[in-house]
């Protein structure tokens, strides 16, 4: 039998990558895959606790039991998460949110022969970009007592430096993060390899893991939180 040590505990959990549209056909995303997300929402529902998950369209399958929202856009997700902002005890952020979304094109397919053409290049296309709402650093903002946030950070440098820095400006209670660019981690592996901090200051390396084996450690800490 597993553990039950989250009976007991809501957990709302974000997981995949947004799409921000642009066009009819295209979109603004990352590759993230979702798994890490998903074997969190699993370990944590195996663990006892009641899991609510607020995922992009790619995600791996989830039992019934886990709720899940599926939304598209970074802005869709903030506005779901905000919603239930009083009403989880563990905040797990594992979304890979689009930090800016094109400025929509319109409901038509953009023809590439409307791209402006200038002296270096016959048909160069420029595209505006705005701001997305940060939702970990919101809901950090408005921590209740009692309330645990777990935040990741998905780096090609200095992982270290951003995992403490996001940990106290997102107001987090842990903070993992992995380097994006390095092989056996990020992105797409079936494995992962962390750097770790809480908000007392413990830290912790993990390298070359299962992503499942992962997401039961990091339960494990914030059982231990
Ligand atoms: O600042 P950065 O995007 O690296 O922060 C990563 C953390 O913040 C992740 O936990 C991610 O899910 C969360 N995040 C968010 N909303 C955003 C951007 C990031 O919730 N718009």
């Amino acid at each position: 039998l597993s553990p039950q040590d989250l009976a007991g505990k809501t957990v709302l959990l974000t997981a995949g990558a947004t799409q921000e549209p642009w066009d009819a056909v295209r979109y603004w995303t990352n590759p993230s895959s979702g798994l890490m997300g998903a074997c969190l929402a699993l370990a944590a529902y195996l663990r006892g606790a009641k899991v609510h998950v607020v995922s992009g369209p790619q995600i791996p399958w989830l039992p019934n039991a886990i709720q899940h929202s599926k939304v598209k856009t970074a802005k869709e997700m903030y506005e779901l998460v905000l919603d239930q902002a009083d009403a989880f005890d563990i905040g797990i952020f594992t979304a890979a949110v689009a930090d800016f979304s094109p400025l929509p094109f319109g409901g038509e397919k953009f023809k590439k022969d409307k791209a402006v053409s200038t002296p270096e290049n016959s048909s160069a296309l420029t595209i505006e970009f705005k701001a997305n709402p940060d939702i970990l650093a919101t809901i950090g903002k408005q921590k209740k007592n009692g309330q645990l946030l777990v935040g990741f950070a998905a780096e090609s440098s200095n992982l270290e430096f951003a995992v403490k820095s996001k940990l106290e400006r997102k107001n987090c209670d842990l903070l993992v993060g992995n380097l994006i660019n390095q092989e056996n981690s990020g992105f797409k592996s079936e494995n992962n390899s962390v750097f770790m901090q809480d908000r007392f200051g413990k830290s912790e390396s993990l390298n070359n893991l299962p992503k499942t084996e992962l997401a039961w450690r990091i339960l494990n800490w914030l059982v231990a939180l």
